[in-house]
């Protein structure tokens, strides 16, 4: 089980990488252009900040073009950063020649149990089904989950399914509840999954408690 984030926000990353579970960071165009920096400077240093794979997104959109652009990242960028790569025929070829080449990928963009077999099929190392994007068509995304987990279990399958666009903290626990084997969300979810108003309520209690007994001197 892997928790990502899914940002190019280097503080946040930074906070919850603090945390010492942060196994990944995942990034795509929107998210370079929210984080208002240079691309391949924000990647590097989210690569410094985690260890684990940094999705960093190819943008051309025939395969010579995104195999010379992720060509070019790995020479340029740390070690731990990843292809993402859009779930198109040229992505598909894209990903079979960079798998060929020893390079790990994530194919993204996934709105399908045969897309993510036939991404799976070019050696991806990750598939990322957009969970949050299907339910907003009114469609059921987490059922996308289910029926690839149960495509991947009659298979001897190394592809990792990455469960993408995370609206909160429940589709978290029902992706790892299905066997996926990544989820990346926004550092709000990812807050969300420790939080709870019980918790807080409680330590409260206890402090105030042991105010009283500091003051009466049986610390
Ligand atoms: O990084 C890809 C995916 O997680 C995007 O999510 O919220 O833009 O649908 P969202």
């Amino acid at each position: 089980m892997e928790f990502f984030l899914d940002t190019a926000d280097v503080d946040e990353i930074r906070e919850i990488a603090s945390w010492g579970i942060l196994d990944g960071v995942t990034t795509n165009p929107s998210l370079i252009k929210k984080s208002g920096r240079d691309f391949k400077t924000v990647v590097a240093e989210i690569a410094e900040i985690c260890n684990g794979p940094i999705s960093a997104e190819v943008t051309a959109m025939d395969t010579d073009g995104m195999l010379t652009q992720a060509r070019a990242l790995k020479a340029e960028l740390p070690e731990n950063v990843i292809i993402k790569i859009p779930c198109t025929p040229e992505g598909l070829a894209a990903t079979k020649v960079l798998t060929e080449e020893g390079i790990d990928t994530n194919v993204t963009l996934i709105f399908s149990a045969s897309q993510a077999l036939m991404a799976a099929k070019a050696g991806a190392t990750y598939v990322s089904p957009f969970i949050g994007r299907i339910d907003d068509t009114g469609a059921d995304g987490m059922a996308l989950i289910a029926e690839i987990m149960t495509t991947w279990a009659n298979y001897d399958v190394d592809t990792k399914v990455l469960a993408a666009s995370i609206r909160h903290p429940t589709h978290v626990l029902q992706c790892m509840q299905l066997g996926a084997h990544t989820a990346t969300m926004p550092t709000k979810i990812f807050k969300q999954l420790i939080t709870h108003p019980l918790t807080d309520k409680g330590l409260d209690g206890f402090m105030k408690d042991w105010a009283e007994v500091e003051a009466a001197g049986n610390a």
